[in-house]
């Protein structure tokens, strides 16, 4: 039988308490949660002879996840990835923002919504198990507009899916574009490196970035490039023809299916185990990020030392820096509308 189990940390952070919502599914996957940046903090899946192994990175302790400089499993917000020097105008005024990663504001500022606590309360599913998190951002928080009102629910599905659905409100024109940020390692958190993973992306083209990650506003083909993975490829295999600044693939791809609707945007093979990951979503976009900041200095689970490329995050979403780019899909959110996306993880095995 599916279910849901809340353990209690007896951790307070500013006054409220921090929770583990452990998700369990009728055949056995299982996924916790912590209320502290809605993290996901563990997902139990099978291999092809049926053994269960948790294939995110992340920490042992409650602690490492109160810091957790990489986002380990995080929900990223207000606005996920990069905003090129924090600053943006709209509807004619000039808004400027936290300032977290050099000159620039990373994955909603000093905060965002991943080092933050979320109230939440277990769904009831007819086909799984769910947790939701609400979180209120308040008008200036950051330095967005609005008060926004945030909604995200994990569920686990009896069909071997994790889903995310995003929703958000707000008083004032604001962006917003939410993602989660787990890092996989589909042979299981502890093994090397995600090199050997099979990777393939549902995306014609990509928006390329400058050696400091700032979009520069092209839309351009991966055809003849290494970021051409629309037949299964090795990640490995090319990884090196990325310049050397960015350390590995830190892209944005822009995915074929760019209507709202739920689409295939990415399926992950890990020959060793036979554990499959697709990726459908409702999103225009997927970051790519292997995990080239990970340089042996933070230890995880099972006291692990991450290194570079120890895991894969595909962060869907709409575009880095939309709101300085009008070619790009808009993430302005206004009053009376209502910001919705779902992400869809499904396991298999071959
Ligand atoms: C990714 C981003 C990377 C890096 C990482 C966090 O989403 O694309 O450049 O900032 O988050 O370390």
């Amino acid at each position: 039988m599916s279910h849901v189990q809340k353990i209690g940390l007896n951790l307070m952070e500013n006054g409220q308490p921090i929770d583990l919502y452990v998700l369990t599914s009728k055949n056995g996957l299982s996924a916790k949660i912590l209320t502290y940046g809605a993290t996901l903090v563990e997902l139990q899946v099978p291999d092809r002879f049926g053994e269960f192994n948790d294939i995110l990175l992340g920490f042992d302790t409650l602690d490492g996840f109160l810091t957790n400089d990489p986002y380990f499993g995080v929900i990223v917000g207000r606005v996920a990835n990069r905003i090129a020097r924090g600053k943006f105008t709209l509807d004619g005024k000039e808004y400027r923002l936290s300032i977290n990663d050099g000159p620039n504001h990373l994955h909603g500022g000093l905060k965002g919504f991943s080092k933050v606590v979320w109230r939440a309360e277990p769904i009831p599913e007819k086909d799984g198990v769910g947790v939701g998190l609400s979180y209120f951002s308040a008008d200036g928080e950051e330095g967005y507009p609005g008060g926004l009102s945030v909604r995200v629910v994990y569920v686990l599905t009896d069909d071997n899916e994790l889903r995310i659905d995003y929703a958000a409100k707000t008083d004032k024109p604001t962006p917003v574009n939410l993602s989660n940020h787990a890092y996989f390692n589909l042979a299981g958190a502890e093994n090397a490196d995600i090199l050997d993973h099979e990777l393939l992306l549902v995306a014609d083209r990509f928006t390329p970035v400058d050696d400091a990650l700032n979009l520069t506003g092209e839309i351009m083909p991966v055809e003849g490039t290494p970021l051409d993975f629309r037949t299964p490829t090795a990640i490995g295999s090319r990884i090196l023809q990325i310049p050397s600044s960015l350390g590995g693939y830190d892209h944005n791809f822009v995915l074929n299916n760019d209507c709202g609707k739920l689409a295939m945007a990415a399926r992950v093979y890990d020959s060793s185990t036979g554990r499959v990951m697709e990726i459908l979503s409702t999103e225009p976009g997927v970051q790519f990020y292997s995990s080239n900041f990970l340089d042996g200095s933070i230890k995880g689970k099972k006291g692990i030392f991450y290194r570079k490329h120890h895991g894969f995050c595909l962060e869907t979403q709409h575009f880095p820096d939309s709101v300085n780019h009008t070619n790009f899909p808009s993430t302005i959110l206004r009053p009376g509308k209502t910001y919705a996306q779902t992400t869809i993880h499904r396991f298999s095995v071959k």
